[in-house]
């Protein structure tokens, strides 16, 4: 079995004080991409926020290829090798693609001028773009650019919070492909999806419940009709 890159265990954390994960625990082996489903304010974004370091860590801890990065910095964990490509994208719309795409390798620069080849590898759309406006984008462009600014670090680990939201079936399938493609070139994948047209490019399936993991098993055991019924119905 392939070693897992990023553990989490017993992860807690929430807002004010109103708790909101209750010790989140799974593992992502290395090379795998990991879906992540659930109900609207299950806590999917509050998981992935607090393993990026954007949000405070109550109790337990995130490690990555072994080593703590509970309570690091977000930009040391970038740093480290974890990138997040945020719910609600997020771009810097008064700021043009290549400048959106130069930030994001803010903490890594001597991997700008090859990162930014393999983005518009990714997308080439971007390339053909790259002096417009962020803000002038379409909203499938503007979710392109917020997952090519987190490639742009060179992260080993990619955690992609709602790759799909408000995009056509056409650009959902598109978008998919690509993180595959990203997969492929061996970033392993972490992306919190409402989306089940993502489960074929999914090894494993994670459901989260009131703060908490429920399902965690290969995509192939998660039956559309039985536990994501589960998730989405409570
Ligand atoms: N900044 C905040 N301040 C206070 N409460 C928050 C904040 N952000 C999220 N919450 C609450 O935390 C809970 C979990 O929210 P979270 O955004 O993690 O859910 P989610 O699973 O990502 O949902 P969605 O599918 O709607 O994106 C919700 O009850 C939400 O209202
Ligand atoms: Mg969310």
């Amino acid at each position: 079995m392939t070693a897992a890159l990023l553990e989490v265990e017993g992860l807690r954390a929430g807002y004010g004080s109103v708790p909101v994960l209750q010790g989140v625990s799974f593992s992502v082996a290395e090379g795998e991409t990991a879906v992540m489903f659930g109900l609207n304010g299950a806590g999917k974004s509050t998981t992935v926020n607090t393993i990026a370091g954007l949000l405070k860590t109550w109790g337990g801890q995130v490690r990555f290829d072994g080593a703590v990065i509970t309570g690091l910095s977000a930009a040391e964990i970038v740093k480290r090798g974890v990138s997040l490509s945020p719910e609600g994208r997020r771009v810097f719309p008064q700021l043009s693609v290549k400048t959106n795409l130069v930030l994001g390798a803010w903490t890594r620069r001597s991997v700008q001028k090859e990162q930014m080849a393999k983005v518009f590898g990714y997308f080439p759309r971007l390339e053909e773009r790259v002096d417009q406006l962020a803000g002038t984008l379409s909203g499938g462009e503007q979710q392109m650019l917020a997952i090519g600014r987190a490639l742009m670090s060179k992260p080993r680990l990619l955690l992609i919070d709602e790759a799909s939201l408000g995009l056509s079936p056409k650009l959902t399938q598109t978008v998919f492909q690509v993180v595959n493609q990203i997969n492929d070139d061996g970033t392993t994948v972490v992306i919190v999806e409402q989306n089940v047209g993502v489960l074929p490019y999914a090894d494993q399936a994670l459901v989260m419940q009131k703060g908490t993991i429920t399902f965690d098993g290969r995509g192939s055991e998660l039956h559309e009709t039985g536990d994501l019924r589960a998730a989405y119905l409570g």
